[in-house]
């Protein structure tokens, strides 16, 4: 683990500096809404989904500038949907990777703005030429991105979220918010590199169920965190899922249950990638990370 440990942080300075190079600061009178644009995306994260953008890529060979240029753009996505999330509309949230939400750095229509800046500049990254020479290729990955965070998809998720402040929510319930709300940016992320690699549909499809399986691990390892995290090693505010009286795998099942339901989600999704054989070891390292992180 501690080597991959190294292959995770190689790999997010990989995307920092990609990102540093698709949102270069220059000098105009609205300048500060990229400053805000890279407040939120430069300098932290996991980088999860990059990295999953880069391993699935490996897999079919895809050039690596390629595969650096979607993975970026769906840590803008995912960077767009954190700044959002903290607004005080939603989660009302101050604290992001360990420093103050967008917000309250800047202030509230600046991180509006700033969070729809970074949406539309993902989708403008993804069609550009140099993402993929091929234009299908370049739309599948337009249309499939715009899929999976959509009112079908990650927006979808975040509405019943906040529904879920409100309403006691069955176990097939909150499985569904889940897969929508983190689940399908997941989803976008694995499968990306099946998409530019134009790979057979058996893989896409092992890829498919991987990240089905990884997604809802991935965020009830979230919950988990929120209930039993310490923020300053989290880098954001804990014990808030409780507060709001949100319904969580947490809150249904317990602390046990849903350590060991997101365990067994991160052992399952690894028994999709035999196809794989070992070129597929980054994703299998990545599964047990999220189930082992304590941030
Ligand atoms: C947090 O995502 C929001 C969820 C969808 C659970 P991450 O845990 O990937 O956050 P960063 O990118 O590492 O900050
Ligand atoms: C956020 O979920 C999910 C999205 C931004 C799509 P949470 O509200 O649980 O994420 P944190 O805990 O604030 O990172
Ligand atoms: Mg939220
Ligand atoms: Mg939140
Ligand atoms: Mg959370």
């Amino acid at each position: 683990m501690t080597d991959f440990k190294a292959e995770l942080t190689e790999n997010a300075q990989a995307i920092e500096e990609e990102l540093d190079h698709l949102l270069m600061m220059d000098d105009r009178p609205e300048s500060r809404l990229v400053e805000a644009m890279r407040y939120s995306t430069l300098g932290g994260g996991k980088r999860v989904r990059p990295f999953l953008v880069m391993a699935s890529s490996q897999l079919f060979n895809v050039a690596r500038s390629c595969a650096l240029r979607v993975a970026s753009a769906v840590e803008m996505v995912h960077c767009y949907s954190l700044i959002h999330d903290d607004l005080p509309a939603m989660d009302n949230d101050d604290l992001r990777r360990g420093r103050p939400t967008c917000h309250v750095e800047y202030d509230e229509a600046t991180a509006i703005l700033a969070g729809d800046a970074l949406l539309t500049r993902a989708f403008e990254v993804l069609g550009h030429p140099a993402t993929h020479s091929d234009p299908q290729v370049r739309c599948d990955l337009v249309t499939e991105l715009a899929r999976a965070i959509g009112v079908d998809g990650m927006v979808g998720g975040q509405v019943l979220d906040l529904m879920a402040e409100h309403a006691a929510l069955t176990i097939p319930e909150i499985t569904r918010l889940q897969r929508l709300k983190t689940g399908k940016l997941i989803g976008f992320s694995c499968e990306a590199g099946a998409i530019l690699g134009k790979a057979p549909e058996a893989a896409r499809a092992a890829l498919h169920a991987y990240a089905h399986d990884l997604g809802l691990s991935f965020q009830i390892v979230d919950d988990l965190l929120d209930v039993e995290g310490d923020a300053a090693e989290v880098g954001k505010k804990t014990h808030k899922d409780g507060t709001a009286g949100k319904a969580t795998f947490v809150s249904l099942l317990g602390i046990e249950r849903a350590r060991s339901q997101a365990n067994m989600l991160a052992e399952q999704a690894v028994q999709h990638l035999e196809l794989f054989k070992e070129k597929a070891d980054p994703l299998r390292d990545l599964a047990r990370f999220v189930v082992n992180r304590r941030a």
